[in-house]
């Protein structure tokens, strides 16, 4: 019964994604540019002559390399350099951020920017911490874990801020987007970045960071979880539930002090693109 009406809701939300004109997609080198990464046989060069060709992307890049966050000694003016400093291993997140920070800011505003920032600081944070899978990726997933908030604000502008508003005394966040657009952020996130043919794992991620025991693999998705909670702009002592925590085998003994770290550590990237 449920799974039937899962799959009611998924083949919505694909309606919606599909046919809303406004949905954004990926800018043609970025898309060029993940390929290359996945290429074994791809080189820095290609990636570098790739993205060279998108002008506001280099630029964007640029300015994030020359950012405190990565603290280079002396100044990056050219992709090649930049590219071939920071190295396959690093780069898809650098690209990332570049590609959706646009998107954000003109769906959802700078406060969707700055918590997933924060949020993929976070992820890349703990993945480190916990000794677990790609911390380049950790960063990708806390980046997009919000993602399909930007689906709900271009379908229906209005009833998005009623949920907002909803959220701000006290109701849950999932309830209340069902209940105005019959799918959550979480649904409309996970067939956004299937559309735009990202990894499997950053999909899970988006669809599961509120429930991640429900996750076909719960650490990953209880990374972007906690991430998510330390970086509530409003919220700075965060309620975690106590089952995800004794699931997830990390000890947050200061939650204050890690999220004024991950603020401190995000700062230099959302001031080098703003
Ligand atoms: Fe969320
Ligand atoms: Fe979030």
């Amino acid at each position: 019964m449920d799974n039937n009406k899962n799959k009611v809701i998924t083949t919505n939300i694909k309606d919606v994604i599909e046919t809303l004109p406004e949905i954004p997609c990926m800018p043609a080198v970025v898309g060029q540019a993940l390929n290359i990464l996945d290429d074994p046989n791809a080189d820095i060069k290609q990636l570098a002559t790739t993205l060279s060709m998108d002008i506001a992307i280099t630029t964007q890049i640029l300015k994030l390399v020359n950012s405190a966050y990565y603290g280079f000694p002396s100044q990056i003016t050219s992709i090649n350099k930049a590219m071939a400093l920071i190295g396959f291993d690093k780069v898809r997140s650098l690209i990332m951020s570049v590609a959706v920070k646009p998107m954000m800011m003109s769906f959802s505003g700078k406060a969707l920017w700055n918590h997933s920032i924060r949020c993929a600081v976070g992820s890349q944070y703990l993945a480190k911490s916990l000794n677990y899978g790609d911390p380049d990726e950790a960063f990708v997933m806390g980046l997009l874990h919000d993602i399909g908030k930007i689906v709900m604000h271009i379908y229906n502008k209005n009833a998005f801020s009623e949920v907002q508003k909803l959220v701000s005394i006290g109701a849950d966040t999932l309830d209340a987007e069902k209940t105005f657009f019959g799918f959550s952020h979480t649904e409309a996130g996970k067939v956004l970045v299937e559309k735009w043919n990202l990894p499997l794992i950053i999909g899970i991620t988006a669809e599961h960071h509120h429930n991640p025991l429900r996750a076909p693999e719960t650490v990953s998705s209880s990374i972007v979880y906690v991430t998510d909670k330390i970086t509530q702009e409003q919220i700075k002592y965060p309620i975690f539930k106590p089952e995800i925590i004794d699931s997830f085998d990390y000890e947050i003994q200061d939650p204050e002090a890690l999220r004024e770290e991950i603020f401190k550590l995000s700062q230099p990237i959302i001031e080098a693109l703003s």
